[in-house]
């Protein structure tokens, strides 16, 4: 079974071509990263007008790199919610096409359920299909959401909530740091980046651990902290200075990050545990986390870091769960802001309809 995933909620137009044994047959990406950078973030309407210029080509390039033609595809799955409404209307629509054209089933996906399934996909640097056994921990640290999950099965509905932001996401965190510091958007990767220079114990700043009791995350307060002390004392002079409080913001984010999914895991009394979401390419996110689940002797699954960001395989690996399931969608299908897994919202509301 080939299944053809097009995502399209932010600022990546993808769509990949996977295979039900977990083989990806093309996977192609076009990243909008470098018109919305001189706004120092994504500009709603930017990100639709982008996607009706590039959907098109962007899955004829994945049919061309699978070398199949669209009757080969036996379902398409399509990224329908959370995200930006008008960006994932310009998917939602063109995948309606897709399948009205030729008759094949179609299938919404919740965008954080494909950042959930990267790990399956993904694994620990390969392209083979070694999948996560239920049940296990997930962590889905991304720019618009930072969240952990109980994940008892292969589907949206077997997803429960354990935690989630009260106010920043992690990605979001990371982004606004670099914006203070002027390293441009995205941050996350900058700040990855100067880190790796750097040196957390020479900060200057000491961010104090994380209070918030279970497994609720805040990251509202480290941003804060760093805006203020470069309103007193500007942006790091040297690199090396630089270096250092990027350091320091990194191990901060990680440590809760990472403290949490452990802690998660050692209380659900799970064999394994996952990372998704774009955060996930960070590096020392990926070798605490890898670290701390070996002492536990706890598996851990790391999607290779092109995965963690958004793309079309993780949409369509959560697509057909979907299908296996007997679900489908028809033409009715809707675009929406909400996510359909518990507990996720930024301000930790939770499920919101
Ligand atoms: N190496 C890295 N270290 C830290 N953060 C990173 C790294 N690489 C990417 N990010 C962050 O990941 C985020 C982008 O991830 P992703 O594409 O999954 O988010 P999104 O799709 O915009 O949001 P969501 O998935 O919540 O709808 C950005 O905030 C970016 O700064
Ligand atoms: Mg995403």
């Amino acid at each position: 079974m080939l299944v053809l995933g097009l995502e399209a909620s932010c600022d990546e137009t993808a769509c990949a071509i996977v295979r039900d044994d977990g083989c990806v047959l093309a996977d192609v990406i076009h990243t909008q990263t470098s018109l919305h950078a001189p706004h120092g973030g994504v500009v709603p309407e930017v990100a639709s007008r982008d996607h009706v210029r590039q959907v098109s080509r962007v899955v004829e390039n994945a049919l061309a790199a699978a070398a199949i033609s669209l009757n080969d595809i036996d379902a398409i799955a399509v990224t329908a919610r959370p995200g930006l409404l008008g960006a994932l209307l310009v998917g939602v629509e063109f995948a309606k096409g897709l399948s009205l054209a030729t008759g094949k089933p179609l299938v919404g996906v919740d965008h954080l359920h494909g950042h959930l399934s990267a790990s399956a996909l993904f694994a620990n640097g390969t392209a083979c299909h070694v999948a996560p056994p239920f049940p296990h921990v997930a962590l889905v640290a991304s720019g618009g959401h930072t969240a952990l999950y109980l994940v008892k099965g292969p589907n949206a509905s077997q997803v429960e909530a354990l935690g989630a932001t009260r106010d920043d996401a992690a990605g979001e965190c990371f982004d606004k740091v670099a914006k203070v510091m002027g390293l441009g958007y995205p941050g996350g990767p900058a700040v990855d980046r100067w880190a790796e220079r750097g040196d957390a114990d020479k900060c200057p700043l000491a961010f104090p651990r994380d209070r918030i009791e279970g497994f609720d995350f805040s990251f509202s307060g480290l941003k804060t902290r760093v805006a203020a002390h470069i309103e007193t004392h500007g942006r790091p002079e040297s690199e090396e200075a630089l270096a250092h409080l990027c350091a320091g913001v990194r191990s901060a984010i990680v440590r809760t990050l990472v403290g949490k999914t452990l802690a998660a895991a050692d209380e659900t009394h799970v064999g394994a545990v996952t990372v998704g979401g774009g955060v996930a390419a960070n590096r020392f996110l990926r070798s605490e986390l890898a670290r701390g689940a070996e002492a536990r002797a706890l598996m851990c699954f790391l999607p290779a870091r092109f995965a963690c960001t958004d793309n079309g395989a993780m949409i369509a690996w959560a697509g057909l769960q979907r299908l296996l399931a007997g679900e489908r969608d028809d033409l009715s299908l809707d675009a929406s802001t909400t996510s359909i897994l518990p507990s996720v919202t930024r301000k930790g509301r939770g499920r919101r309809s």
